[in-house]
């Protein structure tokens, strides 16, 4: 694995959830928005290991529009490619199973050997990587972004 640098969420535990409430806000408007993908398609290329379903991952305000948000603690990144659509994705590097670690100008970028990935799909747009990020599936649940 590679270090973890930068633009990522605090600690780096897979299981363990920080919120374990949610749901009660208001934001209805958002949980028909969510884009659900697959996420059992049997890849071999890793992910961020068996997570609970329902696990909060992420407030739908910490996540920009046209951006993304790693959060290395679940070990998966979380993008909104337009405004309240979001998706998910492995934060595990489909060439050599380094940890993405950054979101800018649109893209999930690998710091070990450069690939980068669309926040729109994980489709590979600058290899060396030829295969795209595994897509998690998510849903809104309130304000939290959580695995479906
Ligand atoms: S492991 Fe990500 S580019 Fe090589």
């Amino acid at each position: 694995m590679c270090d973890r640098r930068g633009s990522t969420t605090d600690t780096v535990h897979p299981e363990v959830s920080r919120r374990s409430v949610f749901g009660a806000a208001g934001g209805g408007a958002l949980a028909g928005m969510v884009t659900a993908c697959g996420g059992d398609e049997g890849d071999d290329a890793g992910s961020g290991g068996e997570q609970a379903t329902d696990t909060p991952l992420i407030t739908t305000g910490e996540v920009p529009v046209g951006e993304g948000t790693i959060i290395s603690e679940h070990e998966v990144v979380v993008t909104q490619p337009e405004e309240g659509v979001f998706r998910a994705f492995s934060t595990v590097c489909t060439h050599q199973g380094c940890d993405v670690d950054e979101v800018s100008g649109g893209e999930i970028h690998c710091p070990c050997h450069g690939s980068r990935f669309s926040i729109e799909d994980g489709a590979p747009v600058e290899g060396p990587a030829d295969a795209p990020l595994e897509e998690l599936e998510v849903r809104v649940d309130g304000d939290d972004i959580v695995l479906a």
